[in-house]
């Protein structure tokens, strides 16, 4: 137990949302958007996680669908980090989900606790009692935590040590990989060519936002399958109601803040159904790195290949629309064999590993 005294100097400032970058009140968005990127360039060693202000700005403004709240965390009036908690504005919906991120110079001093004491204390207001974070564990040669999943660990680190203090369990392990853009997509073509004789049924529809109305129904269906259909072991997560105002919010999110979308979906021929999707984004820049979004077959689909299918036709297309992105970036569930086969087939690479962690609060 922690049993030195909480540490001076600290102030949590809530974070103002700036109408837009240009607005007078945008220099602490500003300024959050910046130590979020430093942190994740110390974590990662790289820059492939950074965005900008003009495309986070969007995930902030004032969303029916979940209320966000956010702290700059000072010391000594020196920006160190930020806090935030996410509540899903789901009916019945139990769950928060919660960061705290210092720049390495504030850690191991008490500040994360403190900031920490706000978390719990947003999720008590808003009757939520189910916590959930995820951290990315750099990989060192010390002892490990295994997930209780039984597929992969992670170090016993700061964030690990941090989590345990505040009553949090390991749930999941998440891995993070990644595939070259500028290398062969021998295989690419070569898994797309099994891919579409396993899966003559269907065809291949593409598109970027805003999603064609043709599409809507059946995207809002699939988007709403990711939280009951993809693996969560025991992360808790609210089924979500998608129809076409969530959607078009959805695709706002992306061509407000000028970042480029492209979905991949399996149509099935005869019914005209959407039975499997992927998602590939990257910022306004196009020369930065590119992730992966959501991808999933729906269950009664599965076994026609068409993971593979929208996996590949995606990267193809990919490849042609933004030549300049160096490499796509990609976060599967460690137990997820199904998922985890293709990627590794494709050519992505693990990269890093990611804890998923909950804690039940006392109603
Ligand atoms: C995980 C993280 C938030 C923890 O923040 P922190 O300020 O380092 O953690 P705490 O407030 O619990 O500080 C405790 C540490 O400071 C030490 N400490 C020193 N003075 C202290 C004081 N006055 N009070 C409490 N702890 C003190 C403790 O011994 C402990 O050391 P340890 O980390 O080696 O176990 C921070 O390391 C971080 O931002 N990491 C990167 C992002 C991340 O992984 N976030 C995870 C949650 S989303």
């Amino acid at each position: 137990m922690i049993t030195a005294p909480a540490p001076t100097g600290i102030e949590l400032r809530p974070l103002t949302i700036p109408a837009s970058l240009d607005a007078p009140d945008a220099a602490d968005f500003l300024a959050m958007v910046d130590v979020r990127n430093r942190i994740y360039r110390e974590i990662s060693g790289h820059g492939d996680e950074a965005i900008t202000a003009a495309e986070l700005l969007p995930h902030y403004l004032p969303d029916e669908y979940e209320l966000r709240f956010s702290w700059l965390v000072l010391h000594d009036g020196i920006l160190v980090g930020r806090v935030g908690v996410d509540v899903p504005l789901h009916p019945g919906s139990r769950v928060a989900f919660w960061l705290v991120e210092l720049l390495e110079a504030a850690q191991g001093q008490g500040i994360g606790s403190t900031a920490y004491e706000l978390v719990e204390q947003t999720a008590r207001e808003h009757g939520r009692t189910i916590l959930q974070s995820w951290a990315e564990h750099r990989a060192t040669d010390g002892p490990e935590l295994a997930a209780p999943t039984g597929f992969g660990s992670i170090p016993h680190d700061r964030a690990a040590r941090f989590y345990l203090r505040h009553g949090h369990t390991l749930e999941q392990i998440e891995r993070n990989s990644a595939f070259e853009l500028q290398g062969s997509f021998d295989e690419v073509d070569r898994l797309l060519a099994t891919a579409e004789e396993a899966s003559s049924d269907y065809r291949i529809v593409q598109w970027s936002p805003p999603t064609p109305a043709e599409y809507i129904d059946g995207y809002a269906w699939m988007k709403s399958r990711m939280n009951t259909d993809a693996p969560a072991a025991a992360m808790e997560f609210d089924e979500e109601l998608w129809d076409a105002a969530r959607v078009s919010r959805h695709d706002a999110l992306y061509t407000d803040g000028g970042r480029l979308l492209l979905v991949t979906a399996a149509q099935h021929i005869e019914s005209g159904e959407l039975c499997a999707f992927n998602e590939l984004v990257v910022g306004r820049d196009r020369t930065e790195a590119s992730h992966q979004e959501d991808t999933l077959v729906l269950k009664e689909h599965r076994g026609h290949r068409l993971g593979t299918l929208v996996k590949c036709a995606g990267l193809l297309t990919w490849r042609a629309l933004v030549p300049q992105s160096p490499r796509v970036l990609t976060y599967n569930a460690e137990e997820n064999r199904p998922m985890l086969d293709i990627n590794e087939a494709i050519g992505f690479v693990p990269i890093a590993y990611n804890g998923a962690w909950k804690k039940v609060l006392d109603a």
